[in-house]
């Protein structure tokens, strides 16, 4: 890394420093904290994650580096200021509870900031721009903290946001990581790649969480990985699910409850057809068939088609049949 970026990660260091600070131990934190407190988030569970909170003030953060003597161009290129219609630099964050995210080695590169209460208008999560030292279709929330966890569990879990990391973590689930919104990019896949060769993904039970992880499952076909599902059950997302039923209940969700990729993807279209309607019934078979007709081992094959063939009434014989003749055309 060359000086330039090493400036930047300590400005990111000391910014964070700050913040934590500002949340912990001064007045202008209180309501951040309580909000925080508010969510089941202890104080041990803030240092860890190195939360912090910047307060509604623009020129806080610029006034701090300033005094360090921090010069113009340095302080433009951080990306923790942005510029008014004059072209002076103010605080980029204000008023959020700030979330680190660190690059594989631990170092500090770039924050998103969280909202503390619902407005309208406003992003309920603002990111730190692309930088020298930041580029977002690289960076995985939590990956230096999951590291170990991810190799000695062999397998990692995805989920989509920061809170359900860190709660998951909380409840003793320390192998996740947050692709935070954006779906996995190939740096980010070839990263973990590294590490593991079983992505978990654990997205949240809401429509747009099942919709993304149909998305996943149907675009990850990067032979390097085995692929798992971990539905979240009544909409929730995994941080709203482990603070109404509990950790342990999340555990044996993690531990016990990962489905095959192929059981995710029936109960999808499952969802999407009513199987009391004949029409309906042959759409879902063929469907399904389109997508077990992918699969390469005979036993999970055979697995399916004995489900389907006893869901839909009809033989195994007639399912082998259709699939014989998809096979023919794809060919
Ligand atoms: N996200 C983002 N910008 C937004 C909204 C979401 O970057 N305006 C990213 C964040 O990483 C967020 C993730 O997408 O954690 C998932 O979004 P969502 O499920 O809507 O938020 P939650 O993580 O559930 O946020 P919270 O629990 O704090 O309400
Ligand atoms: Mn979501
Ligand atoms: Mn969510
Ligand atoms: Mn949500
Ligand atoms: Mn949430």
């Amino acid at each position: 890394q060359n000086s330039d970026s090493q400036v930047l990660i300590k400005m990111y260091s000391e910014a964070a420093k700050l913040y934590s600070h500002i949340l912990l131990k001064t007045e202008n934190g209180t309501p951040a904290l309580k909000y925080l407190n508010g969510r089941d988030l202890d104080n041990g569970l803030i240092e860890t994650f190195d939360l912090g909170y910047a307060p509604n003030n623009s020129n806080l953060l610029l006034q701090f580096f300033k005094d360090r003597k921090i010069d113009d161009s340095t302080l433009r290129k951080s990306g923790l200021f942005a510029e008014n219609q004059e072209g002076e630099l103010f605080d980029r964050f204000r008023d959020r509870v700030m979330v680190p995210i660190t690059d594989e080695a631990g170092n500090i590169i770039a924050f998103s900031g969280r909202i503390l209460n619902k407005s309208e208008g406003t992003a309920k999560y603002m990111n730190s721009p692309e930088t020298p030292i930041f580029n977002k279709s690289k960076a995985l929330f939590n990956l230096s903290n999951a590291k170990k966890a991810i190799r000695d569990n062999k397998s990692v879990i995805l989920f989509e946001g920061f809170m359900d990391v860190i709660s998951a973590y909380k409840a003793g689930v320390t192998n996740g990581v947050a692709s935070m919104g954006t779906s996995l990019t190939d740096q980010q896949l070839y990263t973990l790649s590294r590490l593991t060769n079983q992505i978990n993904v654990c997205y949240d039970g809401d429509d747009p969480g099942v919709e993304a992880t149909y998305r996943a499952l149907t675009q990850l076909n990067d032979d390097r990985f085995s692929y798992g599902v971990i539905s979240v059950p009544n909409q929730k997302d995994p941080d709203e699910y482990i603070r109404s039923d509990g950790a342990d209940k999340f555990k044996n969700l993690v531990e016990n409850g990962v489905q095959t990729p192929m059981s995710f993807i029936l109960n999808y279209f499952r969802r999407n057809y009513n199987l009391n309607n004949e029409h309906d019934q042959i759409e879902f078979l063929n469907r399904s068939l389109n997508e077990i007709v992918k699969l390469q081992s005979p036993v999970e094959i055979d697995m399916y088609v004995g489900k389907i063939a006893d869901e839909m009434g009809v033989s195994k014989e007639a399912i082998n049949k259709e699939l014989d003749t998809l096979r023919r055309k794809m060919a």
